[in-house]
């Protein structure tokens, strides 16, 4: 299977755009926020747009607010999966709602231990920040790899999104390492279609193709 492609927006326009191929979307509170719109609202929509998994970030930071926010989210719709933040409350919520068949994307993952954790925990899905570990000297591409291999030997579902990316390179390299998913930005995404030689290619076929006598 090949890998999966999110759209990592709150941008209802953007998504629609791109519906027909992304599998998936990743929201933030920043994100959400651009929007100036009512979250629920922005979320409801979404939803209704993308079959596929949709994430949904709670704001609260005790283990007990995460998982009230966490069901009311998961009410807004089925595909809805709600991303905690990588904390010890964090995890002991993401435990509580998989047991009760709630989605978790476990968000702000900078090191394997960290991805560890939350995959024995039960989240479904675990996101590394590549482009941020990048902007502050590091490797993010690095940690995608080391936790492929600590998740490899005891066959977690929980399923790796290689977040915070950046530009195309982030997204060749999490498939060439075979990372489950990559949420990508609109901008990013619409980066992937081109390449200057195609464009060149397209001109030069047209141009030959004019001097064809009209029959
Ligand atoms: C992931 O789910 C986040 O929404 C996102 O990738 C964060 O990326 P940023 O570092 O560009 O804010």
């Amino acid at each position: 299977m090949a890998m999966k492609l999110y759209l990592d927006t709150a941008n209802v326009a953007e998504i629609r755009e791109l519906s027909w191929l992304v599998d998936g979307v990743t929201t933030n509170p920043s994100l959400v926020a651009r929007e100036k719109r009512p979250f629920r609202d922005v979320l409801q929509e979404i939803c209704a747009i993308v079959a596929g998994p949709v994430s949904a970030e709670v704001v609260a930071l005790d283990r007990d607010g995460m998982v009230r926010e966490a069901r009311e989210l998961a009410e807004v719709a089925a595909n809805v999966v709600v991303k905690i933040p990588m904390t010890e409350a964090g995890m002991q919520a993401v435990q509580l709602l998989s047991r009760e068949g709630v989605h978790t994307n476990v968000t702000l993952v900078f090191s394997a231990n960290q991805a560890l954790l939350a995959a024995k925990c039960g989240a479904t899905y675990v996101s590394p920040f590549v482009g941020r570990i990048d902007d502050a000297g590091g490797d993010g591409m690095a940690l995608v790899e080391e936790i492929l291999t600590v998740y490899d030997p005891y066959d977690f579902p929980t399923e790796i999104i290689v977040a915070s990316v950046r530009h195309p390179g982030h997204v060749l390299q999490a498939a060439l390492l075979g990372a489950h998913i990559a949420t990508v930005p609109y901008d990013v995404l619409k980066k992937l279609f081109g390449h200057p030689l195609t464009d060149a290619g397209i001109a030069r076929f047209l141009k030959d193709w004019q001097q064809i006598p009209q029959g």
